[in-house]
């Protein structure tokens, strides 16, 4: 019986073109996070064989409370502090336990949590669990975002958060976190920034978007989760924060506690990431990956971002151009609903430092030629 329930949603979802199976990676790379290139990368590669070469464990064994505190964990969470400029920092295994945990953990019955309509499932799933009253404001508008703060100002008398993304992980825009930050210290707010694609990217030197912000005000008021499995192509989410914060995540954040630690060479190949990410082999990295970006924009226009929504609209012709240009030997995916608004299905093309100019060039070319084959109109 619920088997047949199961199946019967399945089937619902195929017919409208929604059905979602896994496919592995195949062709060249317009669809991965792996912005810098440093998931291969032979630097971090070659820290990884030396780490287990000098008898480093495989698995922490246990929670962080508990034996599953490791040396790497430490080394990394002071590394992370002193980089990114913070009091503290604390280190999660993925960055959506990240964002799960500080949205449930820190926004209580009492406070109220007003968030981008855009913003990633994670946060929203942290926010769901949280008992706080929530607010969702329309994307990137400050009168919206002001209406919220101010109903939910009238409505709890306890703390206000604001969560928002640096980089929009299906748009490729940023948040405008200048206004945002003079908005929520206005109303007595703290700003949660999820960088998962502004780190390693954006900012002067690859510190995030809220890089220039947290120079020049701290982490008074501010939070930030940087996640490590995109640019800095490891795996983790690391929650820069104010002292009391990150010892209140210690003691209260579920995703925190009751799981078993990060394993060593995670922490350890996030640390290794974020020092490459200072060297001129990794500055390289970001100005080359700044330059495909710019190739990309001259055929495809908007922000120049390393995030480019091609808006389809109908699901299932998003995901026929996609199966097109895997035809055509190159990884680019259908995003469809609930993960972007309905009727914005899309090809999120992504880019990375380590695609050439002809590639980018034939990729437009293909995608032409797919726009006009299976929409009846050019890229
Ligand atoms: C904006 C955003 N935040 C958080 C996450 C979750 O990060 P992770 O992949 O490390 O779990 C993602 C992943 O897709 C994301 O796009």
């Amino acid at each position: 019986m619920i088997m047949d329930h199961l199946k019967e949603a399945l089937m619902r979802l195929e017919n409208k073109g929604r059905l979602r199976s896994l496919s592995s990676a195949q062709g060249v790379d317009f669809t991965s996070n792996d912005y810098l290139g440093f998931a291969t990368h032979p630097e971090l590669v070659k820290a990884g064989e030396l780490f287990f070469s000098q008898g480093g464990a495989v698995g922490s064994a246990a929670s962080r409370l508990l034996h599953g505190y490791m040396d790497e964990h430490f080394q990394l969470e002071a590394y992370a502090a002193d980089y990114f400029e913070a009091p503290a920092s604390l280190f999660f295994s993925t960055g959506f336990q990240a964002n799960m945990a500080l949205m449930s953990a820190l926004a209580q019955r009492g406070d109220a949590i007003i968030f981008d309509s855009l913003i990633h499932a994670s946060s929203r799933d942290g926010i769901q669990a949280s008992l706080a009253k929530h607010y969702r404001a329309a994307h990137n508008d400050l009168n919206a975002y002001e209406e919220a703060l101010k109903k939910a100002r009238e409505a709890v008398k306890g703390q206000l958060w604001v969560a928002v993304e640096a980089v929009y992980s299906m748009d490729g825009d940023d948040a405008p976190l200048d206004e945002l930050y003079t908005l929520c210290q206005h109303y007595g707010a703290t700003l949660i920034i999820d960088e998962a694609h502004g780190v390693g990217v954006c900012g002067a030197t690859g510190k995030g978007v809220s890089e220039a912000l947290v120079k020049t005000h701290g982490y008074d008021g501010i939070i930030c989760v940087h996640t490590c499995g995109k640019a800095l192509g490891a795996a983790g989410g690391l929650v820069c924060a104010s002292k009391s914060v990150i010892e209140y995540l210690v003691n209260t954040a579920r995703g925190f506690i009751y799981t078993t630690a990060p394993m060593p060479i995670q922490a350890h190949m996030v640390r290794c990431a974020l020092e490459l990410l200072q060297t001129p082999q990794g500055q390289r990295q970001r100005q080359k990956l700044f330059s495909n970006c710019a190739a990309l924009k001259t055929h495809l226009g908007g922000l120049g971002s390393h995030i480019v929504p091609v808006v389809i609209g109908e699901d299932q012709c998003a995901v026929n151009i996609s199966d097109f240009m895997r035809d055509r030997g190159y990884d680019v995916r259908a995003i469809r609903p609930p993960t972007v608004p309905h009727g914005s299905a899309r090809l999120r093309v992504s880019l990375n430092a380590d695609l050439s100019v002809e590639e980018i060039n034939g990729f437009c070319d293909a995608l032409s030629e797919a726009r006009s084959v299976i929409e009846g109109k050019a890229a």
